[in-house]
């Protein structure tokens, strides 16, 4: 198998990982209540899967430093395809908070949309995702060209209103949210780093996309 295949199948194992270790786990609630999603089976749901939305957004972001950091373009082509699982995660979260938190109510959605500052801050992290991710083709790109690139600066703006999200709902033990802010800083700072030898050694006026 080629390497960028082989990396592919890893990924795609790896981050089905969460997915298939909750499908376990309700299945044991389903047999027996109480025993795979402990005693709030919804509260479980929405955390387990906002938790893993943010580290699959954060890998998402990480894949283009792993191309410079190994040399190997490969990741590239993967980059889609995190991307895409980072989406169903959160379209999942998300799914999960409006069965078990709002039973399916359009009305409390927009309610808690304007009232709670951290589901405000989730939403624009959620529509920058969904823009990036419809906008994610080989046609699109094409069609929107360097604009395309513009676009994708969106990840910056959704990490950081997941982020916010994150802070806000926290109520106590803040190193989890600060070890992903961390994650975060240190990315942006060697993305913006990369970008400033590039237009020192080059005298561009931008970096490559
Ligand atoms: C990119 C988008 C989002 C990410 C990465 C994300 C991530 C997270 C994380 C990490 C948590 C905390 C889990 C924990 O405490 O262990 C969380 C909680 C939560 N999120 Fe999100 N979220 C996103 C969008 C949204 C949206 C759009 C909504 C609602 C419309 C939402 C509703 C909630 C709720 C209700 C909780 C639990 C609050 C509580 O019980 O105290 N999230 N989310």
């Amino acid at each position: 198998m080629k390497p960028a295949l082989t990396l592919k199948v890893v990924l795609a194992s790896l981050l089905s990982a969460p997915l298939l270790w909750l499908a376990w786990r309700v299945q044991l609630d389903i047999n027996q209540p109480g025993t795979g999603l402990g005693p709030d089976a919804g509260e479980t749901l929405v955390h387990y899967l906002g938790e893993w939305s943010l580290v699959m957004v954060l890998i998402a972001f990480t894949i283009s430093p792993m191309r410079r950091w190994t040399g190997f373009s490969g990741w590239l082509r993967s980059r889609r395809m995190v991307g895409l699982f980072a989406f169903a995660y959160v379209v999942l979260h998300i799914a999960s908070y409006l069965v078990f938190y709002l039973n399916l109510s359009w009305q409390a959605l927009f309610e808690d949309f304007v009232e709670r500052a951290y589901i405000t801050a989730g939403m624009l992290a959620f529509f920058c995702l969904l823009l990036m991710t419809l906008t994610s083709t080989r046609g699109w790109q094409r069609r929107l060209r360097a604009r395309w690139y513009q676009l994708h600066q969106l990840i910056y703006l959704a990490i950081g209103s997941a982020l916010v999200h994150l802070w806000w709902l926290t109520r106590d033990g803040y190193l989890e949210v600060a070890l992903y802010s961390l994650w975060f800083v240190l990315l942006c700072v060697e993305r913006w780093a990369g970008s400033a030898r590039f237009i020192w050694r080059t005298g561009a006026r931008q970096p490559p996309g």
